[in-house]
């Protein structure tokens, strides 16, 4: 079962750009990639480091902190020293309000 949890109005998170939430206690970062809209945990799996304090560039976040990277849509890694995905979560659209789906 999974539950559609409100983040923000769409126009407040520009094209490019990239912005950390508190969800559910969980620190999510949430990301406008030429309009679509994407979320991943917030945290670096390679340590302690905020995402979204990081360069988006396309599909790519990469790390201030050791510059390792990730896709984005996927959460795949990309760039060493990040071996480990990132937890992603879909994200839909309604009424021009960017909404996450939680599990449990
Ligand atoms: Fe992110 Fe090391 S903490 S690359």
């Amino acid at each position: 079962m999974s539950r559609r949890v409100e983040i923000c109005a769409s126009a407040e998170l520009a094209p490019g750009s990239v912005r950390r939430f508190e969800v559910e206690g969980q620190a999510v970062a949430v990301y406008n990639i030429d309009g679509r809209f994407y979320a991943t945990s917030d945290r670096c799996t390679h340590g302690n480091a905020s995402l979204s304090d990081g360069l988006l560039e396309g599909e790519t976040i990469e790390c201030d902190l050791h510059f390792g990277g990730f896709h984005v849509p996927t959460g795949k890694p990309v760039a060493p020293p990040c071996f480990e995905p990132l937890q992603t979560y879909p994200v839909v659209v309604l009424d021009g309000v960017v909404h996450l789906e939680m599990d449990g």
